[in-house]
C-alpha cells in the first residue's frame, strides 16, 4: 500500500491576522507538552481505538492505496498510525490548513483530529479540504466543542472545578499558564460559540459535500477508559464525515 501522509502547521504571511500569528506561538509552544499528550496514547494504547474508527469510517482503509492528507497533525497521531502497517511513504509539509499547497483532487481521504476549533475561518478549511480531494473522496474530521464552557453555563456546570481549563484532565501535560493562554485565545475563535457538531453539518453541506454524517458518540469508541468520565463530561469527540 502506498500511502502519502502531509502534515500542516500554521505559517506566517502577510496576510495573515494578529490572531492567527498568536494561535501559531501558541502552538509551538505547546508543542513539546503536546507531544507529551500524544505519547500517551501511544503509551496507553488507546492509538488501536482511533485506528479501528478509521477503518470503520474509511472503506479500505489499510487494505488499498490512498493518497492521505493528515491536516494539522501536530505530533503527527495518524501519521504514526498510518506507519503502523498500512503507510510506505509520509511526507510532511508546513502550511495552512485553510490554503493547502496542493492541487485539486490530490487526496482520497482528508483526516483531521482537534483542529477545527482552533481555526479563525473554519468555513474556508472546509471548503479548502473539498477541493484537495478527489471525486469520491472522503473528510473524516474528529473534534469536540473543546471550549464551549468559557461561553456557556450549561457546559461549565459539567466542568470539574480547577482554575484553568484542563489542567486536571487526564494525560494533559499543559501548564497552568498554557491552558489559560489557549482560554484567551479560544474567547476570540468562532467555534468557541458555535452548536457543534450541527454547525459542521451546515458548513461542510454548504461547501459541497455529500452525505454529511456527525456522530456524537464516536468518544465512546476512542477515549481511552480513563479519560472517558473527564471528556464525556466536559467536551466528548465527536466524528464528521463527508463525501466529495
Ligand atoms: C490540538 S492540536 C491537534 C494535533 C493533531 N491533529 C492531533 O490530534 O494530535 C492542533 C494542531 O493544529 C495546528 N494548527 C492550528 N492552526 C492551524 C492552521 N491554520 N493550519 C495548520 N495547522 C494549524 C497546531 O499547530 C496544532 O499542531
Amino acid at each position: 500500500m502506498e500511502l502519502c501522509l502531509d502534515a500542516e502547521q500554521a505559517i506566517r504571511s502577510a496576510s495573515e491576522s494578529a490572531l492567527m500569528e498568536e494561535i501559531e506561538a501558541y502552538w509551538n509552544d505547546r508543542a513539546a507538552s503536546f507531544f507529551a499528550d500524544v505519547a500517551g496514547e501511544f503509551a496507553d494504547g488507546s492509538w488501536k481505538r482511533w485506528a479501528a474508527e478509521l477503518m470503520r469510517l474509511v472503506p479500505g482503509f489499510g487494505t488499498r492505496q490512498l493518497r492521505v492528507l493528515d491536516v494539522g497533525c501536530g505530533p503527527a497521531f495518524f501519521s504514526i498510525l498510518a506507519a503502523h502497517g498500512v503507510s510506505d511513504w509520509v511526507s510532511l509539509t508546513r502550511g495552512n490548513a485553510c490554503d493547502l499547497p496542493y492541487g485539486d483532487g490530490s487526496f482520497d481521504l482528508v483526516v483531521t483530529r482537534n483542529l477545527t476549533w482552533t481555526l479563525e475561518d473554519p468555513a474556508r478549511a472546509y471548503a479548502e479540504w473539498l477541493r484537495v480531494l478527489a471525486p469520491q473522496g472522503r473528510l473524516v474530521n474528529f473534534d469536540a466543542n473543546w471550549y464551549r464552557y468559557l461561553v456557556d453555563g450549561d457546559a461549565a456546570r459539567v466542568r470539574p472545578e480547577e482554575e484553568a481549563g484542563y489542567t486536571s484532565a487526564p494525560n494533559c501535560h499543559a501548564s497552568e499558564s498554557q491552558c489559560a493562554r489557549c482560554e484567551q485565545i479560544a474567547l476570540e475563535l468562532p467555534m468557541t460559540r458555535a452548536e457543534r457538531p450541527a454547525w459542521d453539518v451546515a458548513a461542510m453541506s454548504a461547501a459541497g459535500f455529500r452525505n454529511v454524517v456527525a456522530d456524537a458518540d464516536c468518544w465512546r469508541r476512542v477515549l481511552p477508559d480513563a479519560e472517558l468520565d473527564y471528556y464525556g463530561g466536559t467536551a466528548p469527540t465527536f466524528s464528521l464525515v463527508g463525501e466529495k
